[in-house]
């Protein structure tokens, strides 16, 4: 045979191929999301999203350090909030002494160190489920602005290190973003979720925190999942706006808007493997169809060979501990 480019010969040993290998996952680029429970000594599995705990905050100390001694070091934090803490106007989300801005206090206090990302929406604390206010089945854009800057505030005052607005309202970013300077926050960052779909891969999440809709749903404030160019005129307004960083989510079927968002700016770009991505795998694992650790493994490098910067992961820990063992 006639061949001079043969691309087998950079693939015959381990050491070639880690020559040559052009992508590579680092525990300290991995996010793992915490769920977080009032009470002590608790950890409850979320039966949708097997190997993940709703845990009380002695018990996230714990899981932090776990973490941080596989190099993993960010953390994004949810809360489970109890239904009769829940109303309209999400008022719970910024009582200083709610289970959230207790667990960034406590946590940033027994570890300085690590990174602590928030979630700003109002769906945890909302008695309707929703990410706004809610008006005659609407949702109401302007009025929810300033709950979520005051959301941000109580969490910047925590002590968190970024902000991360879930809730895909107009203008969100540039409001929070006047808000925290004018409080003297310059230094606390905003990690928005730029073009976040209305997924159907989010089941799990909403299982965990019991946060899913009363009704209606979330499709007139969420990306449509059929639009691409739409995440661009999202990610120039978060960009203007004063994000830091832009988010896509969910990241594993949404590859293609990893890729044009990183060749589009120059910010560090984020993607969110969703509960409903891991769980598939999980499911599947658990059935004996895949093997996880390969198809774990394999998931996220495919995030970040797409173009993220950071992946946020309910495989994080698990990867984070096999990057240990056997280096990347
Ligand atoms: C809520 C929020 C959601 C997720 C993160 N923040 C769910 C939703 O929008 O309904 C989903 C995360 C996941 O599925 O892992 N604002």
């Amino acid at each position: 045979m006639d061949m001079s480019r043969r691309p087998r010969r950079n693939r015959q040993s381990k050491a070639i191929r880690s020559l040559v290998r052009e992508t590579h996952l680092r525990a300290d680029q991995l996010v793992y999301p915490l769920f977080l429970l009032d009470g002590e000594d608790q950890a409850v599995e979320i039966p949708s999203l097997p190997g993940n705990y709703r845990l009380s905050i002695d018990k996230a100390k714990r899981t932090v350090e776990e973490c941080m001694n596989s190099n993993l070091q960010s953390f994004i934090l949810f809360p489970v909030i109890d239904e009769s803490l829940k109303d309209s106007y999400a008022t719970y989300s910024y009582d200083e002494n709610n289970v959230y801005l207790r667990a960034i206090r406590e946590l940033k206090t027994t570890f300085p160190e690590m990174c602590i990302i928030t979630d700003i929406a109002l769906d945890p604390y909302s008695s309707d489920g929703h990410d706004g206010v809610v008006k005659d089945g609407g949702i109401l854009n302007d009025e929810t602005l300033p709950i979520l800057a005051k959301m941000g505030l109580a969490q910047a005052e925590a002590g968190a290190d970024i902000l991360g607005p879930s809730d895909m309202m107009d203008g969100r970013v540039g409001f929070i973003r006047q808000t925290l300077d004018e409080k003297g926050f310059s230094s606390t960052a905003i990690m928005s979720y730029t073009a976040k779909y209305a997924s159907a891969f989010y089941g799990p999440f909403r299982d965990a925190l019991s946060s899913a809709p009363k009704g209606g749903d979330k499709k007139s404030y969420q990306m449509d999942p059929a639009n691409k160019r739409e995440a661009l005129v999202e990610a120039e307004l978060d960009d203007q706006e004063g994000a830091d960083y832009l988010m896509v989510k969910p990241a594993l079927l949404y590859l293609d808007i990893i890729q044009q968002l990183d060749q589009n700016f120059e910010i560090p770009i984020a993607a969110y493997n969703v509960s409903g991505e891991c769980s598939m795998v999980k499911a599947a694992v658990g059935n004996g169809w895949l093997t996880e650790e390969e198809a774990m493994m394999e998931m996220l490098l495919s995030i970040k060979r797409a173009g993220a910067n950071i992946v946020i992961s309910y495989f994080a820990k698990e990867a984070a501990e096999w990057l240990q063992k056997n280096g990347s």
